[in-house]
């Protein structure tokens, strides 16, 4: 233990490491172009939001896990208002024209938020699972070693399902020894205990919209950046190597428990 006497009192600075903070904004471009320091901070800002999404999703699941809805909820309804002001933060950068996007882009190379591993454990985590995301990360680095992580953990369905089972509700056996790695495919089993929890089971009910409040959020995230990345660059291909606006348009409107939206016209 480190003597209480010589130890240098905490600071606002030195707890937040801010000098480090600080040091990591660093434009490429050469002047350097003036918005290229928002477009740094602000995938800066949305990695940060990433890492405590994530830390919030684990502990959604583990309340799951222990039994307590109420906390459950509570969670997910900081995870919400997470989601609201990073899609809100869409709009500073739609401040930057096209022009001065294009001041520095071709400084990015090919850099692309399609390259966040943190995106992609955030649809790991929900059931969008895929080896061969894993594979674009060398071995042995931090993003590929969280991305085996939580390929091979629980997604927060199989999480919620076995939390619905212990509650009383007859969840087959096949969904609760599912391929942990599959796609989470609508089942009509799963329908039933749903219309059973909405029409009968006000608690379990309020859980299940705060997922569907989840899927829409990460859904209008979708949208607004494809808004954006279509004002920004128009019809050019991306820099992660996509087609760009036409590729991002075909993940928009997926839904991540496809369940809880197939029984809205049953209910
Ligand atoms: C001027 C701003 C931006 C532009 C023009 C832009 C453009 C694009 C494009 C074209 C793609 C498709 C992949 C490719 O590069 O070929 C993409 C993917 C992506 N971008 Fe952005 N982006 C911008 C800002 C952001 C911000 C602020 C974030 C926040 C982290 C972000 C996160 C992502 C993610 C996660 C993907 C992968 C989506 C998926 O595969 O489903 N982007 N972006």
């Amino acid at each position: 233990m480190s003597d209480p006497y010589t130890r240098a009192a905490v600071t606002y600075s030195s707890y937040l490491k801010l000098d480090e903070l600080l040091s990591l904004q660093q434009p490429r471009s050469g002047g350097p172009e003036h918005d290229e320091m928002l477009f740094i901070v602000i995938h800066q800002v949305y990695e940060l939001w990433f890492k405590e999404l994530l830390h919030e999703f684990d502990g959604v699941r583990r309340l799951l896990e222990n039994d307590e809805p109420y906390r459950g909820q509570h969670t997910l309804k900081r995870i919400l208002t997470i989601l609201k002001v990073m899609v809100a933060q869409l709009d500073i950068l739609e401040t930057m024209t096209p022009l001065e996007f294009l001041s520095f882009r071709q400084r990015l190379e090919a850099a692309s938020g399609v390259q966040s591993d943190q995106f992609r454990q955030i649809e790991f985590l929900l059931g969008n699972k895929s080896e061969q995301t894993i594979r674009r990360f060398p071995e042995g680095s931090r993003a590929r070693l969280a991305l085996e992580r939580r390929y091979a953990e629980p997604t927060l369905w199989d999480a919620f399902l076995r939390y619905l089972s212990r509650e009383g509700y007859a969840v087959p056996q096949s969904q609760l020894t599912r391929d942990l790695i599959a796609r989470i495919e609508p089942s009509p089993d799963i329908q039933q205990i749903l219309i059973e929890v909405y029409r009968h089971d006000t608690k379990n009910a309020e859980l299940c919209e705060r997922l569907v409040d989840l899927d829409e959020g990460l859904q209008e995230w979708r949208y607004r950046h494809v808004k954006m990345v279509e004002r920004t660059i128009g019809a050019r291909p991306g820099t992660g190597g996509s087609s760009g606006a036409a590729y991002l348009r075909e993940t928009v409107g997926g839904s991540i428990f496809p369940d809880l939206w197939e029984i809205r016209a049953q209910l």
